[in-house]
């Protein structure tokens, strides 16, 4: 993508925002205005305007790496996201509008939102969950997603979602991780017309996780799911949920108990679990969706990414949820049954705020506008994007023939770790550039830091944040070691986000992507060791080495560099039987897109493996430095394996 962006870039090209939205945004001047006089006092204003059930004494505690934030303030996230509307007027306002892919729906209030996670509350408790116990969710897009999260906040547990495209291996490793004592799950969901049977991979993760005493499964496809029920752990969600009470007491949280932990690729072998707490998250998700996706009570928004993600805990549900808005959920995916089901379900639910990923918005343009085209996308307001630096053209083709010209587009920067929204426009304030996330959102603080750490106001760096944030990760689960090591040590002071970035002379912010071994793979992230520990697990694997090469749709996609035990050669079946090894190990997100088989790795004389030198093959490009190869004769022998692989 790097390159890309930086043939594309034209600061010059601008989009004021449009007067009509101008007029009527929730976000003005004044917002940057307060928080540039006195950030706490800014977030201390947004905090305020949630439920606290105490309020707090200290707005921060800032002991580096180490923040609390609203400190001996309590409070309940369900109760902000429900019951304060239940009672103040959106009882009968629809909280979430549901399309499952098979084409059924569900539409919940308020009020039928806040009894379902009551009763899913009382069931946990019933099984003798309770505060601070962490609980595995592994569940499609359906509603009960959503309402397990709320129930598990509603009682001080501590959820920990797993994307139910992970396998059946990475749900065990999470599991073991936050030493789970249930988890909630389904007989399966369904994707482009097959059933993924989310309760046989979680059987399969659950023959080895001790922790586990309960495992609470929706039935979502039925009978042809085939379900096998282990008695005792095992209880349906239609058995014992649905006969719980309607009422349940909100657990009174402490602003900086655990809200959720939730595992990200990092550059070894093993994800980290990131850490969430109350008060500070709560806040910054319910600002950012305030000021960000102007959220108002007559909006309908469609953040349309799965809830296993970051993305999906705060714009799916917590954000919105606190605004009292509707929200969208859709379990399927964009093809089907056909190319048109994303702006159906604009044009039926009148969905006026739209938020996705580049590579989406790259997908819908290979597919052609005629598809968005013969719907009525009239009601759209605002649009936004997330995940990974949008290149101008796909910007540009969202503006049009999504936006019709008339939605400002939000380029959101952020990260599992930053819980939510840090550089972004305000719509009706900021003026847009295509391709750039313009500038760090009202409190938050960011500078662009060369690789000494030396601040510098413009061209490219590294991006920093340099003041503590309400959302910020507050450690690793279990290690706060890597948690000071992996974004504290590289810029003393500084949190380190990992990116690249360029600062023009607007001050405006060009994200150009990951500067450590992670991926990202269609807006997710992969780690290119745990590619490779997948690989070496295979018995005919010797040695991996795993690289991001771009592609069009993707931004990157997944090369890998393997050598083979002994004599053994390399075939075409043992490419798929390696690319389903990764599957199996990590999930589909992970299957690498090239295997290519050679008999050495380039390797500097000490003995590392040069990633440059094998990230240069992969793209096909010239060759950067090769003074340090210990043997020059593994290069040319790959260049030529890697250019007949590719035909
Ligand atoms: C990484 C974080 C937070 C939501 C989804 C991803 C990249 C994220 C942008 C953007 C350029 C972006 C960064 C970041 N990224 N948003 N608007 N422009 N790059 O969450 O899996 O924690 O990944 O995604 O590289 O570090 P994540």
């Amino acid at each position: 993508m790097t390159s890309q962006i930086d043939t594309l870039l034209d600061e010059t090209r601008r989009f004021p925002p449009p007067e009509q939205f101008a007029a009527q945004a929730n976000a003005t001047e004044a917002t940057y205005q307060a928080a540039a006089k006195d950030r706490e006092a800014f977030w201390a204003t947004e905090a305020a305007q949630l439920d606290w059930i105490e309020p707090w004494h200290t707005v921060l505690e800032w002991n580096l790496p180490h923040a609390k934030w609203f400190v001996g303030g309590k409070l309940n996230v369900s109760s902000n996201c429900l019951d304060r509307h239940v009672s103040g007027g959106r009882a009968d306002k629809a909280a979430i509008i549901w399309e499952g892919e098979p084409g059924d729906t569900r539409t919940l209030s308020y009020a039928e939102l806040s009894q379902e996670v009551n009763r899913c509350a009382n069931a946990l408790r019933g099984l003798g969950v309770g505060k601070g116990d962490r609980v595995a969710i592994y569940l499609p897009m359906i509603p009960e997603a959503a309402i397990a999260m709320l129930a598990c906040a509603r009682i001080g547990a501590v959820h920990s979602v797993v994307f139910g495209g992970f396998s059946a291996e990475s749900l065990r490793d999470r599991i073991n991780d936050a030493e789970a004592v249930a988890v909630i799950t389904a007989d399966g969901g369904n994707r482009r017309g097959q059933v993924v049977p989310l309760k046989k991979f979680a059987d399969k993760a659950l023959e080895d996780t001790p922790s586990v005493r309960h495992v609470l499964v929706v039935s979502r496809i039925g009978e042809a799911a085939d379900t096998v029920m282990q008695p005792g752990r095992d209880h349906w969600w239609h058995e014992i949920v649905d006969a719980a009470s309607t009422e349940a007491t909100p657990e009174p949280m402490d602003a900086e108990d655990l809200l959720f932990i939730l595992y990200t690729s990092g550059t070894t072998g093993k994800p980290k679990g990131i850490v969430h707490t109350t008060g500070g998250y709560l806040t910054q998700v319910t600002t950012t969706s305030k000021y960000v996706f102007d959220l108002k009570d007559d909006d309908v928004f469609w953040c349309s990414a799965d809830i296993g993600w970051v993305t999906g805990h705060s714009y799916v549900v917590y954000g919105p949820l606190a605004n009292g808005a509707t929200v969208v959920m859709y379990e399927g995916s964009p093809d089907w049954p056909d190319r048109d089901r994303f702006w159906a379900l604009c044009a039926k639910h009148g969905v006026t705020v739209f938020y996705t990923a580049p590579t989406a918005i790259r997908t819908f343009m290979k597919w052609g506008p005629e598809f968005p085209d013969r719907h009525d996308l009239s009601q759209l307001r605002l649009l936004g994007t997330v995940g990974e630096p949008i290149n101008p053209e796909a910007w540009m083709w969202y503006h049009q023939h999504i936006g019709h010209g008339r939605c400002p587009i939000v380029d959101t920067w952020w990260q599992t770790e930053t819980g939510g929204i840090m550089i972004t426009p305000l719509p009706g304030v900021t003026t847009t550039k295509p391709g750039s996330a313009t500038v760090p959102f009202p409190g938050i603080s960011a500078e662009l830091v060369d690789t000494d750490g030396t601040p510098i106001e413009s061209g490219g760096g590294y991006l920093t944040i340099t003041d503590p944030w309400p959302g910020m990760l507050r450690t690793i689960y279990r290690d706060d070691d890597r948690y000071r090591e992996t974004y504290w040590s590289r810029f003393p002071g500084r949190y380190f986000a990992g990116d690249g970035a360029k600062l023009d002379d607007d001050g405006y912010w060009w994200i150009l992507g990951r500067v450590d071994d992670v991926l990202n793979v269609s807006g997710h992230r992969i780690g290119t060791m745990e590619v490779e520990s997948a690989l070496v697990d295979h018995p005919a694997v010797a040695e991996a080495a795993v690289v991001g090469k771009t592609h069009d749709i993707k931004g990157q996609a997944v090369a890998a560099f393997v050598t083979l035990k002994g004599d053994r050669d390399g075939s075409e079946d043992l490419v798929k039987e390696l690319k389903q090894h990764v599957t199996e190990k990590i999930g589909a997100i992970a299957r690498p897109e090239d295997i290519i088989f050679t008999a050495d790795l380039p390797k500097t004389r000490s003995g590392k493996i040069m990633r440059r030198l094998l990230r240069d093959i992969a793209e096909g490009r010239a060759l950067g430095d090769t003074t340090t190869l210990a043997d020059p004769n593994v290069v040319n022998m790959l260049i030529e394996k890697h250019e007949a692989a590719e035909g």
